[in-house]
Order: C-alpha cells, then structure tokens, then sequence
C-alpha cells in the first residue's frame, strides 16, 4: 500500500469512491479539473493499482480547506484515512499553508472521531450547511507552525 499524488490513472476510481461514500458526489469531470487546479493536493492510497482512498485539499493564502476524505468500506479501520491525512499536512507543510479546514455533517461519528485523534478542533457549526438530508456542519481546524 502506498500513498501518492493524485495522477490521471487515478480519477475514475476516486470518482467511484465518491458515489460510494458521499449522496452528492463530485463527478469525474470535477475530480479530473482538480488535477490541473495549482491550488489542490489530492493524495490517493494505492494497493495493488486499486484506489482504496483518498484526500482533496486546496490552499489559498496559507490556508488550506480539505473538500474530502474517503475510504472504500472494505477498507476501513486500517490507517488508511489517518495515513493520508497526516501526508496531507506534510505536504502542506512544505507549500506554507499554515492550517487545514474542513466541514463534517454533525451526526458523522467516525469521520469526527477520526479528525479528533488528529488534533482537529471545532471552531464553528454551519446551520443546515448539508443537503440530502439537511443536516448542520461542524467546522473543524488544525494549525500548526511553518
Ligand atoms: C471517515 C473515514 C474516512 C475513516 O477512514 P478509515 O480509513 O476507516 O479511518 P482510519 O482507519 O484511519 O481511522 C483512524 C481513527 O479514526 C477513528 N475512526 C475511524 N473510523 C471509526 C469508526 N467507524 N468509529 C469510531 N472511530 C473511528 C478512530 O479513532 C481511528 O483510530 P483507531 O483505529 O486507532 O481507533 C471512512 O469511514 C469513510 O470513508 N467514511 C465515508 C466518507 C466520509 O464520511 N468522509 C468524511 C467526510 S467529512
């Protein structure tokens, strides 16, 4: 298993996982555009050429946002989100983003206990921030020194 920058070979099974995980995925046409985006770093975990997960960022001014996390269910409970998250932030460490951002739906207790165990610190609720079904948003930050 290994973790990599996103690469054209990589989009249409990122683009599944989306549909699996998310009820409003991105399409692949959205992945695709990320990979030619200067502001994104989209890493994906690899085994065996099978795309088992992946993150999404994008960064301006220093500050980083992460758009998404996912892991194929067959997958969980394996490092694997953890282990993309912290490359994430190494990554970011060296492009002088000094933060990382992210909404989760407030009833996502795996997601949330996954962002706790890195450090992540609520800093706001988004009221009915998601659809499908409505539901409000934690906002979540880790920051760290450059
Ligand atoms: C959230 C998600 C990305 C976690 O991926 P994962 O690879 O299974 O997570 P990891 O194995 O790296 O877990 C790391 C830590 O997160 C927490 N965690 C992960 N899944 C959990 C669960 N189902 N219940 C409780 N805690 C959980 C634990 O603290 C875990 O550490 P531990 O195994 O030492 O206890 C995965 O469940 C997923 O893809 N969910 C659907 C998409 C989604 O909701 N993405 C987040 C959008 S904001």
């Amino acid at each position: 298993m290994e973790i990599l920058p996103m690469a054209q070979q990589h989009v249409s099974q990122v683009a599944a996982l989306e549909q699996i995980c998310f009820s409003e995925p991105w399409s692949e046409n959205s992945v695709a555009g990320e990979l030619a985006n200067p502001l994104s770093v989209w890493l994906v975990c690899v085994e065996n050429g099978t795309v088992c997960g992946y993150v999404g960022s994008q960064t301006v001014l220093g500050e980083s946002d992460m758009m998404n996390v996912a892991v194929h269910p067959d997958f969980r409970r394996r490092g694997i989100a953890e282990g993309l998250i912290c490359e994430l932030v190494e990554t970011l460490k060296g492009k002088d983003s000094h933060c990382l951002t992210l909404e989760v739906r407030s009833s996502n207790v795996p997601a949330i206990a996954l962002y706790e165990k890195l450090g992540f610190a609520q800093v706001g609720r988004r009221k009915n921030y998601y659809r499908n079904p409505k539901e409000d948003a934690l906002i979540l930050r880790k920051e760290w020194q450059i």
